[in-house]
Formats: structure tokens, C-alpha cells, sequence
């Protein structure tokens, strides 16, 4: 009933083609797109992935990996304003020598007045194993100073297809001379 009363609406008041007055629910969704069965892409059961890796953003020296690409707006003391590009190496030690994974790249942008606190935007283009090729991405925000930065994983690709998640930042080491810090972090990621 309902149906017929909506098809007649379209009837007396469009004068075009009538296209969207059947059903909903169906294949067609709009007419350029379809469903799809998850196992059509082998889309099995999602699991829940746990690593832990070491980032390393290298500001000084002549291999530094974090590069600021501008500079603060004002003299401020939270550093607000700045934006820094990063390829950061990511091992499994908190040791830069240790087994590399793979490589934070991305940027940092410092966005708070009040405090430290960066909004990161990064992918973790990973390069060990079976993994190599594949990346998730975090986006968040990263009060450096707290103890315990919480971030999202918005995604990824890959291994990591339709990744989400969060990742749980400590830092593990800040040299307050060279800026140069090692940051800890625990990716807990739920994917295919
Ligand atoms: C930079 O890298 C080069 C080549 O790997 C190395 O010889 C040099 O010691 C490094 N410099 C610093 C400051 O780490
Ligand atoms: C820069 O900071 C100073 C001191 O906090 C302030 O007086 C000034 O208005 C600021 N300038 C701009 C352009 O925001
Ligand atoms: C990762 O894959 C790239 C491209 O296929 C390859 O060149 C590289 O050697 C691989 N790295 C490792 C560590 O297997």
C-alpha cells in the first residue's frame, strides 16, 4: 500500500524518468552501487591484532627523519602552529639498532595552546614479513606529556583492510637537549 501511495507521488510529481520509487533494501543502491558477499573478497573472521612498536621522530642531526616544515606562528610556548613531516623509523626495541618494522610516515602538527599536544596524522608502512606492504593509519590527538596518549586506527590497508582500533603511545625516551624522542607503541587493531 505504502508503495503503490509513494510510486503514485512520483507519478504526479516528478515529470522526469521515475528511478528511485522501487524498493529499498535491494542490489540497487542508487544505481551505481551494489552489495557484496564479505566472501567474495575472502572476508572471513575479523581478529583482533596486538603489537608493540617503538617510533623513533629524529629531529636532530643530519639524518633526521622529522623534518619541521613550519615553523611556529608566534612565540609560543607550546610550539602551536608548528607542523613537522616525518618518515620515523618503527622497530620492534626501543633501540633504533633493533629490528626495523617498518617506517611512521606522515605528519605531526602542534594544535593546542594550552599545552604540547599534537594532532597526529600518520600511516605505519610496514615492511616486515607478511606484513610488508601493508599499513594502518592513525589519526589523533597526542598530549605528548601524559603518560598515556590514546589514538584511533581509522584504517588500513592490506593485511589491515578494514582496520580500526586504537594505539596507546608511552614515551620512552625524550632527549629535552636534541628534542629527539622514542615513543612506545601498543596497536591494538581489529582487522580481516
Ligand atoms: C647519518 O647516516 C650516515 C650514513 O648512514 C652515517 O654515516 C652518519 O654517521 C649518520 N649521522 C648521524 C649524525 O647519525
Ligand atoms: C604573539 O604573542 C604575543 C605574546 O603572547 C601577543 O602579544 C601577540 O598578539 C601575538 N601575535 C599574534 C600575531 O598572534
Ligand atoms: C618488501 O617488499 C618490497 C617490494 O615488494 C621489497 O623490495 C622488499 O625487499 C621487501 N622487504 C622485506 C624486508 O622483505
Amino acid at each position: 500500500m505504502g508503495r503503490i501511495l509513494l510510486i503514485l507521488f512520483f507519478i504526479s510529481f516528478s515529470s522526469g524518468p521515475i528511478r528511485c520509487a522501487r524498493d529499498d533494501g535491494d542490489d540497487d543502491r542508487g544505481g551505481f552501487v551494489r552489495s557484496l558477499d564479505p566472501k567474495l573478497l575472502s572476508l572471513k573472521e575479523e581478529k583482533l591484532s596486538h603489537f608493540r612498536i617503538y617510533w623513533h621522530d629524529i629531529v636532530s642531526g643530519n639524518n633526521a627523519t622529522s623534518i619541521s616544515v613550519v615553523p611556529p606562528s608566534n612565540k609560543s610556548t607550546t610550539g602551536f602552529g608548528t607542523i613537522n613531516v616525518i618518515d620515523d623509523p618503527l622497530t620492534l626495541g626501543p633501540e633504533l639498532s633493533s629490528k626495523p618494522v617498518g617506517k611512521a610516515q606522515g605528519f605531526y602538527t602542534l594544535s593546542s595552546q594550552e599545552e604540547v599536544g599534537l594532532l597526529m596524522s600518520m600511516n605505519f608502512a610496514f615492511t616486515e614479513g607478511k606484513y610488508n606492504g601493508s599499513t594502518i593509519t592513525v589519526l589523533g590527538r597526542n598530549a605528548v606529556f601524559n603518560k598515556v596518549r590514546e589514538m584511533p586506527v581509522i584504517g588500513g590497508s592490506g593485511l589491515f583492510r578494514f582496520a580500526r582500533g586504537y594505539v596507546q603511545a608511552r614515551t620512552h625516551t625524550l632527549n629535552m637537549k636534541t628534542r629527539d624522542a622514542v615513543v612506545e607503541y601498543n596497536c591494538y587493531v581489529l582487522h580481516y
